[in-house]
């Protein structure tokens, strides 16, 4: 087989552990990355990794609990299968990352130590201080340097992907990529390709992610024929420092090591929050979530952090609320949260100048992770009722040999991610689809046996749709029409979301495609180290992207994890709680996977059934009590609480 080659196209997490696994495996690989390995956006993944552990385990813990978990926290619409895999390899997986070499953080006897998360009450997530996704990705970037030097493994960095090359048969063939220091571009052969290019947070303007998550690969495979699997489900996390320019992450690990989410009882309070004393305070998701307390899901934690500040009891009345890590509101000592999360506490000094253990941060929450991305398909075993080892159709799309991993794919998380289940999704990926991509390839016909002229034909495609770009004199600039996307996706597609908000989007959209394809101008011509080339492709693909997500969420009438419908009448509505004004979960009609396709130009919506063989879909709540802030006496349940 050494004759075959597989691309993989993104060098984070999934991208390095696919590559890594593939040679191993005796496949060639050759992966390309937009920026070095070590700046892919996963080196930004801060809290932790989770897994089943000794400890838990002890406490009544398991894989299945993970499981468990993590299909309940995704409100039901993951795929059950991968997710029984995925929770079942996880401990490996840990232990594996260990030998490696990735510092796990230890407990003084030497033991791996473990943090809670969101979704579970059970110390399951391992760590490396709040760093973890550097960690990990420095760990595995050593790997893939081993088979480099073995040459097992060519690295392509600085490389923008363009577009995959399928052959007459609509099977992918290669890629034609870019070289951004040269402008070369160039075509590819692979007998097969896997795209592991992550998010699209960019599309919502100010988001946690990095500026390269345009969501560009996943689009260019969209626009070439790949569906895309519940492009709707957007994750906006608790917990971010609202920025300008972008959002930076105050990872859920701040709460799980005993950080308390407050506002002051007292609306527009001004007084320095360290004066407000303990009565004066409500600590809000402890007093709504008694069992959960701070560490409830992210869709939940944010959607009372927005409530609560649109009742008016945001910090200063406004859209902030503070997440305290002082020792007066945890009661643990400075140098042991110091030692546990410095690499945020240093950030959020760095940026906003105060010391976050000396006085509350001001957070916000802020777009984070796409639950969906490019549709992929599994094999389900049903002697254990996971997936298939080494099978060919794990995590392939619908276009035969085009593979998706990592937050580019759509499968584990159904509508609503756990923290820290998404470095476990990223790393498990690679190491569990390589083998079947390796089956796949065995079974082929080798494209070093293709003809030549499918591949200049790629190349002669991207050349002529370039040279239209760099002609092009309109006066839309694409830095700012990314501004108008980014702000109306932010303002409609995010926490709440209305009809009459998603239609306003979906029209402006239209009007923002119709603009780019007529009036666009490029603020430089030039062809050595054009940034706004780039950028124009990347400005269409996060138009598509927009619509996709804003399409699929106008269509799906309920709420369920993070795509939170509200009525049009009550959308305004302060006064009436969340849950009154929005439209329950639906099973009967809502339970399936939304499949977007490109069609004429436009996203086409079907569906298909959510495999949930394993455990019967049940309601969602996390024990949320409604009372006022003050009352001591035992509380009903909240009613209707499908989500
Ligand atoms: O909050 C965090 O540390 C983020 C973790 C994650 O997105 O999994």
């Amino acid at each position: 087989m050494a004759h075959q080659r597989v691309i993989v196209v993104g060098g984070g997490l999934a991208g390095l552990s696919t590559s890594m696994k593939l040679a191993e495996d005796g496949v060639a690989v050759d992966l390309f990355s937009l920026v070095p390995v070590k700046r892919s956006h996963s080196v930004c993944a801060q809290g932790g990794i989770n897994a089943c552990n000794e400890v838990a385990r002890q406490q009544g813990y398991s894989e299945w609990e993970h499981f468990d978990e993590t299909v309940f926290g995704g409100d039901f619409l993951a795929n059950q299968p991968p997710v029984l895999e995925m929770t079942k390899m996880a401990p490996a997986i840990i232990d594996l990352l260990d030998r490696m070499g990735v510092p796990f953080s230890r407990t003084s006897e030497g033991n791996r130590d473990l943090r809670l998360f969101g979704g579970s009450l059970y110390k399951r997530t391992f760590y490396a201080g709040a760093t973890t996704g550097q960690q990990l990705l420095y760990a595995l970037d050593e790997q893939v340097r081993h088979h480099e030097v073995q040459g097992h493994i060519t690295k392509y960095e600085f490389w923008d992907f363009l577009a995959p090359i399928l052959d007459d048969a609509g099977r992918c063939v290669g890629i034609v990529a870019q070289d951004l220091r040269t402008m070369q571009i160039r075509a590819f052969r692979g007998d097969a390709v896997v795209m592991a290019t992550g998010g699209n947070g960019l599309i919502f303007g100010q988001s946690t992610m990095s500026i390269i998550c345009t969501g560009s690969g996943t689009a260019r495979c969209y626009a070439a024929g790949a569906r895309l699997g519940n492009p709707e489900f957007v994750q906006v996390h608790p917990t971010a420092i609202p920025g300008e320019d972008k959002c930076r992450l105050m990872s859920e690990s701040a709460r799980g090591e005993g950080g308390r989410i407050w506002v002051p009882k007292k609306k527009a309070d001004s007084r320095h929050p360290n004066d407000i004393p303990e009565n004066e305070r409500d600590y809000f998701l402890e007093r709504l979530y008694p069992k959960y307390k701070n560490i409830v899901p992210r869709d939940i934690a944010t959607r009372e952090i927005f409530y609560i500040c649109e009742q008016g009891y945001g910090i200063g009345g406004g859209q902030m609320v503070y997440l305290d890590l002082t020792e007066k509101a945890t009661g643990i000592p400075y140098e042991v949260l110091k030692g546990k999360l410095g690499g945020i506490l240093e950030i959020y000094e760095k940026f906003v100048g105060v010391d976050p253990l000396i006085e509350p941060m001001r957070i916000y929450p802020a777009v984070h992770y796409s639950m969906g991305g490019l549709w992929v398909d599994f094999a389900r075993d049903d002697k254990t009722g996971g997936m298939q080892k080494a099978n060919p159709r794990n995590h392939m799309t619908n276009l035969t040999g085009l593979y998706a991993a990592g937050e580019a794919d759509y499968q584990y998380h159904g509508a609503n991610r756990l923290g820290a289940n998404s470095l476990l999704s990223c790393i498990f990926t690679g190491l569990f689809a390589a083998p079947g991509m390796r089956e796949y390839i065995k079974g082929q016909r080798p494209v070093a046996e293709l003809s030549q002229r499918l591949f200049d034909g790629g190349v002669e495609q991207q050349q002529a749709a370039q040279a239209k770009l760099l002609n092009s004199k309109g006066t839309d600039n694409p830095y700012l029409m990314h501004r108008e996307l980014g702000r109306a996706m932010s303002d409609n597609v995010t926490i709440i979301r209305c009809d009459s908000k998603l239609r306003q989007t979906l029209a402006l959209i239209e009007s923002l495609k119709e603009r780019y394809q007529n009036n666009l101008g490029l603020p430089d011509s030039g062809m050595w180290n054009n940034q706004s080339l780039g950028f124009a492709r990347a400005c269409w693909d996060m138009l598509l992207l927009g619509e996709a997500v804003t399409t699929a969420a106008l269509a799906r009438e309920e709420s369920r994890g993070s795509h939170y419908k509200i009525p049009d009448d009550l959308m305004d509505r302060h006064d009436i709680p969340l849950e009154k004004r929005s439209l329950p979960r639906d099973d009967g009609n809502w339970l399936k996977t939304t499949l977007v396709t490109y069609v004429d130009g436009k996203a086409q919506l079907s569906y298909e059934p959510v495999d949930t063989s394993l455990v019967t879909p049940r309601a969602r709540n996390y024990g949320k009590v409604v009372a006022p802030a003050a009352a001591k006496a035992p509380v009903p349940e909240a009613a209707g609480a499908g989500t």
